[in-house]
């Protein structure tokens, strides 16, 4: 449920207008294998057409959560559409280091996933570089895969988001392509 305040006194909350400096300084604020991980390229600051999808557009088109400290960003978990693929969102996460591993990616990823069904997406996708499928590979729980693939650098994920209406025609695609 968002915003919810956790033990630790981290609010979880929906990312608004007013996050754009917060968001820029938890992405600089990282090093550079997890800026790596996380946008799969030598980023250094987030561009700002990707800065505009999440502080700007609603949840219906970019769907993006934050946890803050003392009004400072240090997770960040969003869901873009996939262009072309109607039902399919793709996931992005980032957690500044000294709060990693108290499950704030996996609390991130279950909100997202949850309000995603909820607006009637059907599959959650995850795109990670081979490297770190054993830590993010997790993060997805025990829904079911009903798709997954490798290519040079990553490998890719497909979960089905209960009750989406694409479910069905995946998990018979996938059975055949895992
Ligand atoms: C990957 C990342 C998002 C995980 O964030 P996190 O808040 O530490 O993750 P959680 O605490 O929710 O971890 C949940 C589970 O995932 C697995 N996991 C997470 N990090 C792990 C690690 N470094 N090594 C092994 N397993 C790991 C564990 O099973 C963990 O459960 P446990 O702590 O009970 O053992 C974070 O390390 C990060 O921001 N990395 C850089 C960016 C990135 O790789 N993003 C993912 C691709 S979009």
């Amino acid at each position: 449920m968002i915003p919810q305040v956790l033990s630790s006194g981290l609010l979880v909350r929906r990312v608004g207008p007013g996050d754009a400096a917060g968001l820029q300084s938890l992405v600089t604020r990282s090093d550079v294998l997890s800026r790596y991980s996380r946008f799969h390229g030598a980023v250094s600051r987030l561009p700002s057409s990707y800065l505009h999808l999440l502080v700007d557009r609603p949840a219906s088109e970019h769907d993006a959560l934050v946890a803050e400290l003392g009004g400072r960003i240090v997770a960040l978990g969003d869901l873009g559409p996939v262009p072309g693929e109607p039902g399919v969102v793709e996931v992005g996460l980032l957690v500044e280091a000294p709060f990693r591993r108290q499950g704030l990616a996996r609390l991130l990823l279950d909100e997202l996933a949850t309000r995603a069904a909820a607006r009637g997406m059907s599959v959650l996708r995850a795109v990670v570089l081979h490297e770190h499928v054993p830590e993010v590979r997790p993060l997805l729980g025990d829904r079911p895969i009903v798709r997954s693939w490798v290519d040079e650098s990553t490998h890719g994920f497909e979960i089905a988001l209960v009750g989406g209406d694409r479910v069905e025609h995946l998990e018979l695609r996938g059975s055949a392509r895992r």
